[in-house]
């Protein structure tokens, strides 16, 4: 069996160091492994709007953004079809036929859903496209005949009812869909990178992001003032690290090389970690080791995407042949389906019997 990855994003915001660990990072990883026939990655524009309806500008300029931060994070127009969601109508017929195979209440079920839900304020009024976003990504995961789709975490619910979804379609109409397997990092610390503010998550509207595209100095500030062990108040008190995002940081992002580059007193995170549990050493000393971390982890991250800014048509063009090609792959699909559904009626010879 061919093995491909769809995967994307929400034009809704710059990138940042949390879809780097949590995600983007893998991407290019598999992309570069080889054992991939087909990749995808999709600019989700048309789920962007199922929350911004009002504001498709908003979307619209934060495409070329996420384009931007996907190639700076080293994927590769040669290797993966980057391309923009909205551009590939397949995607929307796909979700209207499973939304015949979802219940109202299986949706509501939902965790990521029901958690958006009430981030958002929608209790008294979910609007209908919102609500049905879980499907239209099961649409998008299966028009490519994904196997692999490597996302964060929080993503796993989605995954969960797209099998569901596949299933449901293959008993019904016969084997057609293709099943997909969730990818995460195999880093805990990736799974969920807390903000710089110690909060569960890093978000856009809570402004605790490290973006990728941050300036050098930007990057010292965010991580100089980053929140760590209440408790530890003095030198030599004892420290925590666990729940400490200092240290969660470091966990995502150093690696031995590091240590022998800025901090070779310590040999690895461990002995760090140790000695802060001990007590006797300081925050400061340990931001500034995190800080030359990120530097290094970001600076060809930020070079590459300054490259790209400086090709913004060659951008444009790369989404533009994305497009066509992803809605090729779509329409096969949708072609395999409509005759499962036997919904192909004028290629059918059996249709006009009584
Ligand atoms: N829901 C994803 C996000 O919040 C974006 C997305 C849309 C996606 N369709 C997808 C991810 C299909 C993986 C597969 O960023």
């Amino acid at each position: 069996m061919k093995q491909i990855i769809l995967t994307g994003d929400r034009p809704t915001g710059r990138l940042h160091v949390g879809h780097y660990v949590g995600s983007l990072k893998e991407r290019v990883e598999l992309q570069n492994s080889g054992r991939y026939d087909e990749i995808y990655i999709m600019i989700a524009d048309a789920q962007a709007l199922t929350d911004n309806a009002e504001h498709p500008e908003k979307v619209r300029q934060n495409i070329i953004q996420v384009a931007l931060d996907y190639l700076a994070c080293g994927l590769d127009p040669d290797k993966s079809t980057i391309f923009i969601q909205s551009m590939i109508p397949q995607l929307t017929e796909l979700t209207f036929y499973y939304m015949n195979l979802v219940t109202v209440s299986r949706v509501q079920r939902n965790p990521t859903v029901k958690a958006e839900i009430q981030m958002r304020n929608f209790e008294a009024s979910i609007p209908v496209g919102f609500f049905c976003y879980p499907i239209s990504q099961a649409a998008d995961i299966t028009a490519f005949r994904a196997t692999a789709v490597p996302v964060g975490e929080d993503q796993m619910p989605m995954l969960e009812q797209c099998r569901e979804i596949v299933h449901k379609f293959n008993s019904i109409y016969g084997e057609t869909l293709t099943e997909p397997e969730i990818v995460l990092p195999k880093n805990q610390a990736c799974l969920r990178l807390p903000g710089i503010d110690g909060k569960a998550k890093m978000s856009k509207s809570l402004g605790n992001c490290i973006y990728l595209s941050e300036e050098p100095a930007d990057i010292k500030k965010k991580v100089m003032s980053m929140f760590t062990d209440p408790n530890h108040l003095r030198v030599e008190d004892p420290g925590k690290v666990e729940g400490n995002p200092v240290f969660i940081y470091l966990d995502a992002f150093s690696r031995p090389e590091h240590f022998a580059e800025f901090l070779p007193e310590y040999s690895c995170l461990d002995e760090l970690k140790d000695h802060y549990r001990r007590g006797g050493l300081g925050d400061v000393k340990v931001k500034k080791f995190l800080n030359n971390v990120m530097q290094a982890e970001l600076e060809p991250i930020r070079n590459r995407r300054k490259m790209w800014e400086g090709r913004l048509s060659d951008v444009y063009d790369l989404l533009k042949a994305g497009s066509e090609a992803a809605e090729k792959t779509a329409a096969a699909t949708l072609r395999d389906v409509r005759h499962a559904m036997q919904i192909d009626y004028f290629d059918r010879d059996d249709w006009m019997k009584l």
